[in-house]
Protein backbone atom coordinates (compact mmCIF):
# COMPACT_ATOMS: atom_id res chain seq x y z
CA UNK A 1 0.00 0.00 0.00
CA UNK A 2 1.35 3.49 -0.66
CA UNK A 3 1.72 5.90 2.39
CA UNK A 4 -0.57 8.82 1.86
CA UNK A 5 2.31 12.02 1.47
CA UNK A 6 0.89 15.58 2.48
CA UNK A 7 3.53 18.35 1.66
CA UNK A 8 3.72 21.68 1.86
CA UNK A 9 5.06 24.16 -1.03
CA UNK A 10 5.92 27.20 0.66
CA UNK A 11 6.71 28.95 -2.31
CA UNK A 12 8.47 32.49 -2.16
CA UNK A 13 6.76 33.09 1.42
CA UNK A 14 7.77 33.84 5.02
CA UNK A 15 11.30 34.68 6.70
CA UNK A 16 13.06 33.78 9.36
CA UNK A 17 10.64 34.58 12.65
CA UNK A 18 7.64 33.18 11.03
CA UNK A 19 9.17 30.27 10.38
CA UNK A 20 10.35 29.95 13.67
CA UNK A 21 6.68 30.07 14.82
CA UNK A 22 5.46 27.97 12.28
CA UNK A 23 7.23 25.48 12.94
CA UNK A 24 6.78 25.19 16.96
CA UNK A 25 3.01 25.14 16.14
CA UNK A 26 3.17 22.82 13.31
CA UNK A 27 5.27 20.40 15.83
CA UNK A 28 2.93 20.34 18.52
CA UNK A 29 -0.15 19.55 15.78
CA UNK A 30 1.19 16.67 13.92
CA UNK A 31 3.59 15.18 16.41
CA UNK A 32 1.19 11.94 16.44
CA UNK A 33 0.75 11.92 13.15
CA UNK A 34 2.59 8.35 12.11
CA UNK A 35 0.14 7.14 9.30
CA UNK A 36 1.36 9.63 6.57
CA UNK A 37 4.63 11.46 5.38
CA UNK A 38 4.57 15.19 5.97
CA UNK A 39 6.80 17.38 4.10
CA UNK A 40 7.16 21.21 4.18
CA UNK A 41 9.48 22.30 1.02
CA UNK A 42 10.58 25.73 1.74
CA UNK A 43 12.95 28.60 0.86
CA UNK A 44 16.75 27.87 0.77
CA UNK A 45 17.23 30.72 3.08
CA UNK A 46 14.51 29.10 5.66
CA UNK A 47 15.93 25.27 5.53
CA UNK A 48 18.67 25.46 8.33
CA UNK A 49 16.43 27.00 10.69
CA UNK A 50 13.60 24.47 9.96
CA UNK A 51 16.15 21.64 10.60
CA UNK A 52 17.02 22.79 13.44
CA UNK A 53 13.75 23.05 14.68
CA UNK A 54 12.15 19.48 13.07
CA UNK A 55 15.36 17.52 13.81
CA UNK A 56 14.05 14.35 15.16
CA UNK A 57 10.75 15.24 14.29
CA UNK A 58 8.39 13.01 12.04
CA UNK A 59 8.42 16.19 9.59
CA UNK A 60 10.13 15.83 6.52
CA UNK A 61 12.60 19.20 4.72
CA UNK A 62 12.70 19.91 0.96
CA UNK A 63 13.31 22.25 -1.55
CA UNK A 64 11.78 23.72 -4.19
CA UNK A 65 14.30 23.85 -6.64
CA UNK A 66 18.22 22.55 -7.45
CA UNK A 67 20.65 22.65 -10.23
CA UNK A 68 22.09 19.97 -11.48
CA UNK A 69 25.40 20.42 -10.59
CA UNK A 70 27.58 19.15 -7.60
CA UNK A 71 29.61 21.96 -7.31
CA UNK A 72 31.45 24.79 -9.75
CA UNK A 73 30.99 28.19 -11.58
CA UNK A 74 27.14 29.09 -11.26
CA UNK A 75 26.48 31.97 -9.70
CA UNK A 76 23.24 32.34 -7.81
CA UNK A 77 22.39 28.52 -8.01
CA UNK A 78 22.25 25.80 -5.68
CA UNK A 79 23.34 22.20 -5.92
CA UNK A 80 22.19 19.04 -4.46
CA UNK A 81 25.16 18.52 -2.56
CA UNK A 82 23.98 21.93 -0.47
CA UNK A 83 21.05 21.01 0.13
CA UNK A 84 21.64 17.88 1.70
CA UNK A 85 24.15 19.73 3.48
CA UNK A 86 21.68 21.62 5.11
CA UNK A 87 19.02 19.18 6.06
CA UNK A 88 16.53 18.82 3.05
CA UNK A 89 15.65 14.86 2.35
CA UNK A 90 13.77 16.01 -0.74
CA UNK A 91 13.37 18.69 -3.55
CA UNK A 92 10.48 19.53 -5.67
CA UNK A 93 11.45 19.55 -9.30
CA UNK A 94 9.76 20.96 -12.76
CA UNK A 95 6.89 22.86 -10.82
CA UNK A 96 4.88 24.66 -13.00
CA UNK A 97 6.13 28.38 -11.99
CA UNK A 98 9.60 26.78 -13.19
CA UNK A 99 8.55 25.33 -16.74
CA UNK A 100 6.23 28.67 -17.04
CA UNK A 101 8.18 31.30 -15.32
CA UNK A 102 11.36 30.08 -15.38
CA UNK A 103 11.06 28.48 -19.10
CA UNK A 104 12.53 25.25 -17.30
CA UNK A 105 12.56 22.77 -20.11
CA UNK A 106 12.29 18.69 -19.68
CA UNK A 107 15.39 18.14 -20.78
CA UNK A 108 16.79 20.12 -17.84
CA UNK A 109 14.29 19.12 -15.33
CA UNK A 110 15.58 15.50 -16.46
CA UNK A 111 18.96 16.77 -15.39
CA UNK A 112 17.80 17.70 -12.15
CA UNK A 113 16.11 14.52 -11.17
CA UNK A 114 19.25 12.42 -12.32
CA UNK A 115 21.33 14.74 -10.15
CA UNK A 116 19.09 14.54 -7.17
CA UNK A 117 18.82 10.84 -7.09
CA UNK A 118 23.00 10.68 -7.15
CA UNK A 119 22.96 12.81 -4.37
CA UNK A 120 20.48 10.79 -2.08
CA UNK A 121 18.07 13.45 -2.45
CA UNK A 122 14.33 12.26 -3.49
CA UNK A 123 12.76 14.26 -6.26
CA UNK A 124 8.93 14.96 -6.40
CA UNK A 125 8.58 15.82 -9.95
CA UNK A 126 5.80 18.18 -11.30
CA UNK A 127 3.79 17.53 -14.15
CA UNK A 128 0.61 19.24 -15.45
CA UNK A 129 -1.30 20.97 -18.12
CA UNK A 130 -2.07 24.05 -19.16
CA UNK A 131 -6.06 25.54 -19.27
CA UNK A 132 -5.42 26.13 -23.30
CA UNK A 133 -4.09 22.40 -23.35
CA UNK A 134 -6.97 21.13 -21.13
CA UNK A 135 -9.29 22.68 -23.84
CA UNK A 136 -7.46 21.54 -26.12
CA UNK A 137 -8.05 18.19 -24.68
CA UNK A 138 -4.15 17.38 -24.75
CA UNK A 139 -4.31 16.92 -21.31
CA UNK A 140 -2.96 13.64 -21.76
CA UNK A 141 -0.16 14.42 -24.19
CA UNK A 142 1.39 16.90 -22.05
CA UNK A 143 1.55 15.05 -18.84
CA UNK A 144 2.73 11.65 -20.52
CA UNK A 145 5.30 13.85 -21.99
CA UNK A 146 6.69 15.73 -18.47
CA UNK A 147 6.49 11.78 -17.18
CA UNK A 148 8.52 10.02 -19.78
CA UNK A 149 11.19 12.63 -20.33
CA UNK A 150 11.44 13.39 -16.64
CA UNK A 151 11.76 9.82 -16.20
CA UNK A 152 14.34 9.83 -18.88
CA UNK A 153 17.21 7.16 -18.38
CA UNK A 154 16.27 6.53 -14.64
CA UNK A 155 16.56 2.87 -13.85
CA UNK A 156 13.67 1.21 -11.55
CA UNK A 157 14.85 1.55 -8.37
CA UNK A 158 15.75 5.09 -9.27
CA UNK A 159 12.48 5.00 -10.28
CA UNK A 160 10.74 3.79 -6.89
CA UNK A 161 12.08 6.53 -5.20
CA UNK A 162 10.48 9.43 -6.93
CA UNK A 163 7.17 10.86 -6.58
CA UNK A 164 5.20 12.42 -9.00
CA UNK A 165 2.87 15.43 -7.95
CA UNK A 166 0.00 16.34 -11.10
CA UNK A 167 -0.76 20.18 -10.69
CA UNK A 168 -3.32 21.01 -13.50
CA UNK A 169 -1.66 24.61 -14.18
CA UNK A 170 -5.25 25.92 -14.05
CA UNK A 171 -5.96 24.82 -10.82
CA UNK A 172 -3.65 26.56 -9.44
CA UNK A 173 -3.60 29.46 -6.68
CA UNK A 174 -6.91 29.90 -8.78
CA UNK A 175 -9.25 28.46 -6.21
CA UNK A 176 -10.47 26.00 -9.33
CA UNK A 177 -9.93 22.48 -7.81
CA UNK A 178 -9.77 19.59 -10.50
CA UNK A 179 -12.89 17.33 -9.24
CA UNK A 180 -11.59 14.40 -7.33
CA UNK A 181 -12.82 12.25 -10.61
CA UNK A 182 -11.04 13.93 -12.78
CA UNK A 183 -7.80 14.21 -10.80
CA UNK A 184 -7.81 10.52 -10.27
CA UNK A 185 -8.57 9.83 -13.64
CA UNK A 186 -5.25 11.51 -14.95
CA UNK A 187 -3.48 9.91 -11.90
CA UNK A 188 -4.58 6.15 -13.45
CA UNK A 189 -3.40 7.69 -16.71
CA UNK A 190 0.39 8.10 -15.26
CA UNK A 191 0.09 5.08 -13.19
CA UNK A 192 -0.64 3.49 -17.40
CA UNK A 193 2.56 5.33 -18.30
CA UNK A 194 4.83 4.31 -15.48
CA UNK A 195 3.62 1.02 -16.58
CA UNK A 196 4.47 1.11 -20.22
CA UNK A 197 7.90 2.53 -19.03
CA UNK A 198 8.78 -0.05 -16.20
CA UNK A 199 5.78 -2.33 -15.23
CA UNK A 200 2.48 -2.49 -13.51
CA UNK A 201 3.97 -3.39 -9.96
CA UNK A 202 6.48 -0.52 -10.38
CA UNK A 203 3.58 2.25 -11.36
CA UNK A 204 1.32 0.69 -8.67
CA UNK A 205 4.27 1.71 -5.97
CA UNK A 206 5.04 4.99 -7.25
CA UNK A 207 2.97 8.04 -5.05
CA UNK A 208 1.27 10.39 -7.08
CA UNK A 209 0.09 13.39 -5.66
CA UNK A 210 -2.13 16.01 -6.58
CA UNK A 211 -1.85 19.86 -6.24
CA UNK A 212 -4.02 22.73 -7.37
CA UNK A 213 -6.16 24.76 -4.39
CA UNK A 214 -5.56 21.92 -2.24
CA UNK A 215 -7.81 22.78 0.92
CA UNK A 216 -8.76 22.36 4.32
CA UNK A 217 -12.77 21.58 2.41
CA UNK A 218 -11.40 19.95 -0.43
CA UNK A 219 -8.81 17.15 1.20
CA UNK A 220 -10.58 14.70 2.67
CA UNK A 221 -12.46 14.20 -0.93
CA UNK A 222 -10.01 14.21 -2.89
CA UNK A 223 -7.76 12.06 -0.38
CA UNK A 224 -10.82 9.58 -0.86
CA UNK A 225 -9.59 8.67 -4.34
CA UNK A 226 -7.75 5.32 -4.71
CA UNK A 227 -4.78 6.98 -6.95
CA UNK A 228 -4.46 10.01 -5.61
CA UNK A 229 -2.01 9.41 -2.77
CA UNK A 230 -1.28 12.53 -1.30
CA UNK A 231 -1.67 16.31 -1.78
CA UNK A 232 1.40 19.07 -2.44
CA UNK A 233 -0.22 22.33 -1.10
CA UNK A 234 0.71 25.99 -1.64
CA UNK A 235 -1.56 28.24 -0.17
CA UNK A 236 -3.01 26.45 2.26
CA UNK A 237 0.10 25.19 3.35
CA UNK A 238 1.32 28.74 4.78
CA UNK A 239 -0.68 28.42 8.13
CA UNK A 240 0.14 25.71 10.29
CA UNK A 241 -3.31 25.14 11.77
CA UNK A 242 -5.23 25.00 8.27
CA UNK A 243 -2.38 22.59 6.80
CA UNK A 244 -2.41 19.99 10.32
CA UNK A 245 -5.96 19.74 8.87
CA UNK A 246 -4.80 18.79 5.37
CA UNK A 247 -1.98 16.39 6.81
CA UNK A 248 -5.36 15.23 9.24
CA UNK A 249 -7.02 14.56 6.37
CA UNK A 250 -10.80 12.46 7.37
CA UNK A 251 -11.11 8.79 5.40
CA UNK A 252 -14.39 8.72 3.79
P1 LIG B 1 -2.02 26.23 -4.42
O1 LIG B 1 -2.34 25.14 -3.41
O2 LIG B 1 -1.80 27.56 -3.82
O3 LIG B 1 -3.02 26.21 -5.54
O4 LIG B 1 -0.61 25.82 -5.08
C1 LIG B 1 -0.41 24.54 -5.56
C2 LIG B 1 1.02 24.35 -5.89
O5 LIG B 1 1.54 24.93 -6.82
C3 LIG B 1 1.81 23.46 -5.03
O6 LIG B 1 3.05 23.18 -5.57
Amino acid sequence: MRKPFIAGNWKMYKITPEAQAYAKEFKNLVQNVTDRDILICAPFTLLGTLAKEWNNSNILLGAQNMYFEKEGAFTGEISPLQLKDIGAQYVILGHSERRHILKETDALINKKVHAALQNDLLPILCVGELLEEREANKTETVVKTHVVEGFKGLSQSDALKVTIAYEPVWAIGTGKTATPEDADAVHVFIRKVLAEIYDSSTAEAIRIQYGGSVKTDNVDSLMAKPNIDGALVGGASLKADSFARIVGFVKI
